[in-house]
């Protein structure tokens, strides 16, 4: 290649730094145009100055987008060079490879991969692990949930629930369900903390929210993010599930048109996912105490709002419980995650389902956004899945033990 000439023949991700208004104008405009997808943050319309902009950008487009961001004085780099070779990377079974140290969970599975090990963990846990059929996706596909108990019968058990895979190429938060009920089961009655949550609370785990866009992802566009339902009145697809939730719904951090990353469907719970889970929740707020949604990438741990900028009742408890899990993360993995109340530590974003399970009375409700903060983005590789999963773990289980001790008086 000749000096100058920076053209990849390779899909690439970039990072655009936007300093001024006019600056994100065109960003703006760049990142809804050219058949480029928007990383981060998830919609155009987040994009002001002073934002780092992480934006997918296809082989043939590369010379038009540059040009574009020279233009205007716009600084980039290249996070990504090699997106295609990440992706063969993250779809190759290597289950056949003998040579293979990985463990099924330091892989990426399929959807008929989860469906069949959400079967087979029943088979081989029957005293502690039951299988609901809450509902069913816009497409038919089953939305099952995994019930985890301990061995203790109590009379009323709280409950803890964990959602993964609203967001279809956030593939870490599908895999980090997977993980975290194999490591309940294996160190229950070895690990004290999962004895007690375990023996205190039922954990109900939805291991893929959106079945039909995970599976899209891994068939035909690895960069889509909403469900699969068609509008009447637009050939776009899709509506985000988490914009589909009944609270402040479709307000500003949401969009009403179809074609958007952030289209918050035709109504509240709309889309038959996001139902599914209202109605299961619902019908079980009283025994939940702890409502969990796991999305990447960004390192954050989020509790309401997100759909408006005032501050929950408890807010005070909330940012204590985020920060000592992030303050635990931090100490035993040496990585930083962002923690506060949602709309102020990233984004108005109304609509999302922490923030409605909060509004049925979960008042210990978060968002967590595991690794990583844009080295790899959508894309981490199968063998960061692990340190991802473990940290975010510890999260988990700090904050699920502090709810123990708070709802004990409780029935
Ligand atoms: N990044 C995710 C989104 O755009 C989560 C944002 C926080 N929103 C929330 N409801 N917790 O949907
Ligand atoms: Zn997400």
């Amino acid at each position: 290649m000749f000096a100058g000439d920076c053209a990849s023949t390779h899909d690439q991700v970039l990072s655009i730094q936007v300093t001024t208004h006019q600056q994100a104008d065109i960003v703006r405009n760049i990142s809804s145009q050219y058949e480029t997808v928007l990383w981060s943050p998830t919609s155009p319309e987040y994009i002001g100055a002073h934002t780092e902009v992480h934006l997918f950008v296809p082989a043939n487009k590369l010379g038009t987008v540059t040009d574009l961001l020279q233009t205007h004085h716009l600084t980039h780099q290249v996070l990504l060079d090699n997106t295609a070779e990440l992706i063969e990377m993250q779809t190759r079974n290597e289950s056949s490879d003998p040579r293979s140290s990985a463990s099924y969970y330091e892989r990426y599975h399929s959807l008929e991969d989860i469906y069949y090990w959400i079967n087979k963990t029943a088979q081989d846990y029957p005293d502690m692990v039951k299988v609901t059929l809450i509902g069913s996706s816009y497409e038919k596909r089953p939305l099952y949930v995994l019930k985890l108990s301990g061995q203790q019968e109590r009379a009323e058990k709280r409950a803890i629930w964990i959602d993964c895979g609203i967001h279809a190429r956030e593939w870490i938060s599908p895999a980090f369900c997977l993980w975290f009920v194999q490591y309940s089961l294996n160190f229950y009655n070895l690990n004290n903390d999962i004895t007690e949550m375990l023996n205190s609370m039922d954990i109900y785990v939805l291991p893929v929210m959106n079945p039909d866009g995970y599976k899209y992802t891994w068939t035909t566009n690895r960069m889509w993010r909403k469900n699969r339902s068609l509008s009447k009145d637009s050939n776009c697809v899709g509506t985000d599930l988490n914009r589909n939730f009944d609270a402040n719904w479709c307000t500003k951090g949401a969009s009403n048109r179809p074609c958007d990353e952030i289209y918050c469907g035709k109504f509240p719970e709309s889309e038959p996912e996001a139902e599914a889970v209202a109605n299961f929740l619902r019908s079980h707020k009283d025994s939940v105490k702890l409502y969990l949604s796991i999305h990447s990438y960004g390192q954050m741990l989020l509790f309401p709002y997100s759909c408006s900028n005032e501050e929950v009742p408890n807010h005070a408890e909330l940012f204590e419980l985020v920060q000592e899990a992030a303050m635990k993360v931090k100490r035993y993995y040496r990585n930083n995650y962002k923690y506060g109340a949602s709309a102020k530590t990233i984004y108005l974003a109304p609509g999302g389902s922490d923030d409605w399970a909060y509004n049925l009375g979960i008042h210990y409700s978060f968002t967590f956004e595991l690794e990583d903060r844009g080295r790899y983005g959508f894309l981490l590789p199968p063998s960061l899945i692990s340190k991802a999963c473990n940290e975010a773990l510890l999260a988990l289980k700090s904050i699920a033990l502090r709810v123990i001790q708070k709802t004990q008086s409780q029935p």
